[in-house]
């Protein structure tokens, strides 16, 4: 059983619910070069909808969407998936920081911590996508120690290159 509020030594982190899609979106619509590449361009539904987007097979009591908070300000937001694609791997759907944290380290910082509490539960790898060509996304992730697994698939949009990273 994994324990959303140790996923962060420098932030608060909880379950996000209906009442935060507001403040998600905030931070969301400012990240215009993330929408660039990931098309549409997000807006309170899409949200409302990412909060309940599950992979195949997998069940909502294994799906966190979460908000990573400093003090009331929301600052980050991640799609957490636990044991996908397998028991031994979490998987990151989504991941953003407000602009005005970025360029700090806050994103990695969050990353760094998240993957030394997942060792500490058993896990062996974290795995997500980038959309193929966008240079903030796949930068970050490679900073950040996620190679690719040799897996992509198309959306309608947009090619997704799938990474990972062994803890
Ligand atoms: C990617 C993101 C999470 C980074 O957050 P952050 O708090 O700025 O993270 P850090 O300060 O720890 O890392 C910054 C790194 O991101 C990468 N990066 C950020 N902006 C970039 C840009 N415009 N072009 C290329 N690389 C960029 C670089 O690797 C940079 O490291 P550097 O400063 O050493 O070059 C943030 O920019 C964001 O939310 N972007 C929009 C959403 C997104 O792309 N999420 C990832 C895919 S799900």
């Amino acid at each position: 059983m994994i324990d959303v509020s140790l996923f962060s030594d420098r932030y608060s982190v909880r379950q996000t619910t209906s009442d935060d899609i507001g403040e998600i979106f905030d931070l969301c619509r400012k990240n215009e070069l993330y929408y660039k590449y990931c098309s549409p361009f997000v807006t309170k539904q899409s949200v409302a909808d990412g909060m309940k987007a599950l992979p195949p097979k997998k069940k909502a009591c294994d799906k966190y969407y979460l908000g990573y908070f400093d003090g009331d300000k929301l600052i980050a937001v991640m799609d957490f998936i636990m044991a996908y694609p397998d028991e031994k791997t979490a998987f990151i759907g989504f991941f953003m920081t407000d602009v005005s944290v970025q360029g700090k380290g806050v994103g990695s910082g969050i990353i760094s911590d998240l993957c030394s509490y997942l060792k500490t539960c058993g896990l062996t790898g974290v795995r997500l996508g980038w959309v193929k060509g966008n240079p903030q996304a796949e930068n970050f992730w490679r900073k950040n120690g996620f190679t690719e697994t040799g897996i992509t698939y198309n959306t309608d949009n947009y090619t997704v290159v799938v990474a990972q990273r062994e803890l």
